[in-house]
Order: structure tokens, then C-alpha cells, then sequence
């Protein structure tokens, strides 16, 4: 006999032939964890009725500009949950951070020192780095790609003011490792709050900030693709990333270069692995 005590059981019974023995154990797992939730939250049907309303405009409200399943994942903490669950392996490698949905593959392959500002506008900052392997040693010819939000943050593609593939670079580091470019300070920017996500943000009284932060994708065969991102260590809202992305190890530290410019210094370690390119995001 059916019954709210016996559902769970009978539905575990129904999927319990799935041939797959990994997509068995997950859906076993997800239906127990769902339906405890509902049991232990007494959800009633309205807002059970209200919670698949907010779904299905999720996926209306989703699109190749913008993904607000993605966005919920983010801003409910689950995105940088599985980053982490899967890049972490405490041997001293650089923290993992979000990819995020601005990343352009084949991005202008850099000289050193060469800037990637290619309009002139915001404060000058130079950035200089070193890539190692786990045990010390230089990482030589990896390709740093980086990407950031302009001084108003805005990524290029977000913005018809800026030259196509403004602040995008690729950088190859040299016999010790080492990297170096210059570009302009990047601003923290809000996630979009124009969809459901947005109405989320407000229910619970929170700001849709990110602090501003360089994105980085170090490649490099033999070693675990890294990618991370450093934030401002003076931005406001460094304690308080809407995604959760920033890690204490993440915050760079931004010094003054008495020109009236700025300064970073930020060194990277790699874990030995298999060199893996994600799916951009972007055209
Ligand atoms: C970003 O880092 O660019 C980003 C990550 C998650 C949501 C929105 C933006
Ligand atoms: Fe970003």
C-alpha cells in the first residue's frame, strides 16, 4: 500500500533496475534526500506549487547569454562545493575557483609584459607570477590565460565600449616559470538580477556582489589544468562573494607602485594531472 511513509521506499524499488550502476546509486541517494527534505520542511502544496513555478521560469530565463540554472547553483553555494569536492587535495596546489560564464577560449597569445588593456582607460596594474609543480619545481611553456572585468565591471563581451577581446590574454611562462602583463585594476560587478535568480537574491536580503578578481586558467600537459581566480584583497566585498568563491589563499595583495599604478604578485602551484580545456561558455 502506498503512503507518505512508504513512498520512498517504492519509488527507491522502482528505479531499481537503472542498468547503470552510478546513475542508480545517485537517483537512489537524491530521492531519499528529497523527499526527507519535504518531510522534515512540511512543505505545503503552495509552495511546493511555487518552487516548480521558479524552475520552469529558471529554464525560460536561460539562454546562450545568459544561464540562470547555472547562476542558482552559484549563488546557492553548490557550484563551488563540487569545485572544491573535486580539486581539492590538500598537497599544497593553488585553490580551485569557479571557471564562471565569461571565459572565451583562443584568447590573443601574449608577449611578456605585454598589456591586455587594449582600450587605455582605468589605473595601471601590473601583474607578475610564478608557476611551480607541487614540489617546488618550475613549471615551464604553461599558457596562462587570464581574463577580468573592466574598471566598471564589465567583461568585453558584456560591453559595446570596449574593443573585441579587451582585457583577454594568453601568456606562455618563461625557463623559471615565470609570467608577467600588464592591464588595468578590474572592478567587482554584480551576477544578474533581471530573472529569478535576482528575485531570490532579494527574498533573502542579500547583495548580488562579486569582489574583483583576474581570472586564471594555467595549462600545462602533465599537470592538472588549474583554474582559479585572485581577488582584490581591498575590495568590500571580499568577505562576502556572492558565489562563495573566494578562499582566504585567493585574496591578492594589491600594492601601490608609487607611479600611480598598481602592483600584484601572485605565485601558483599545479598538481600533476591531465591537462583538461573545459567547454567555453562563450563563443
Ligand atoms: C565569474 O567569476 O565571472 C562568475 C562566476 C559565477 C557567477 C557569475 C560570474
Ligand atoms: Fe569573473
Amino acid at each position: 500500500m502506498n503512503g507518505a511513509d512508504s513512498v520512498t521506499a517504492i519509488v527507491s524499488k522502482a528505479m531499481a533496475r537503472t542498468p547503470d550502476p552510478r546513475l542508480r546509486e545517485v537517483m537512489d541517494a537524491l530521492v531519499r534526500h528529497l523527499h526527507a527534505f519535504v518531510r522534515e520542511m512540511k512543505i505545503t502544496e503552495e509552495e511546493f506549487e511555487r518552487a516548480l513555478d521558479f524552475l520552469v521560469r529558471l529554464g525560460q530565463a536561460s539562454g546562450p547569454e545568459k544561464n540562470e540554472v547555472i547562476l542558482l547553483s552559484d549563488l546557492l553555494g553548490l557550484s563551488t562545493l563540487v569545485m572544491m569536492l573535486n580539486n581539492s587535495q590538500g598537497r599544497g596546489e593553488t585553490d580551485s575557483a569557479l571557471l564562471g560564464p565569461f571565459w572565451r577560449a583562443g584568447s590573443p597569445m601574449c608577449r611578456p609584459g605585454e598589456s591586455i588593456s587594449r582600450d587605455t582607460k582605468g589605473e595601471p596594474l601590473e601583474v607578475k607570477g610564478r608557476v611551480t609543480g607541487i614540489d617546488g619545481t618550475p613549471v615551464t611553456g604553461a599558457i596562462v590565460d587570464v581574463w577580468q572585468a573592466s574598471p566598471v565591471g564589465l567583461y568585453e563581451n558584456q560591453d559595446p565600449e570596449q574593443p573585441d577581446r579587451n582585457l583577454r590574454g594568453r601568456f606562455e611562462t618563461d625557463g623559471d616559470g615565470r609570467f608577467h602583463f600588464r592591464t588595468v585594476r578590474p572592478a567587482g560587478y554584480p551576477v544578474p538580477v533581471d530573472g529569478p535568480c535576482g528575485e531570490m537574491l532579494r527574498a533573502q536580503d542579500r547583495h548580488p556582489f562579486r569582489p574583483a578578481h583576474i581570472h586564471f586558467m594555467i595549462l600545462k600537459e602533465g599537470f592538472r589544468t588549474l583554474i582559479t581566480q585572485v581577488f582584490a584583497n581591498d575590495d568590500d566585498c571580499i568577505a562576502a562573494d556572492v558565489v562563495f568563491g573566494v578562499t582566504p589563499a585567493l585574496s591578492g595583495h594589491y600594492e601601490r607602485d608609487g607611479k600611480g599604478g598598481w602592483r600584484l604578485e601572485y605565485d601558483f602551484v599545479m598538481q600533476p594531472g591531465t591537462r583538461r580545456i573545459p567547454k567555453p561558455p562563450l563563443p
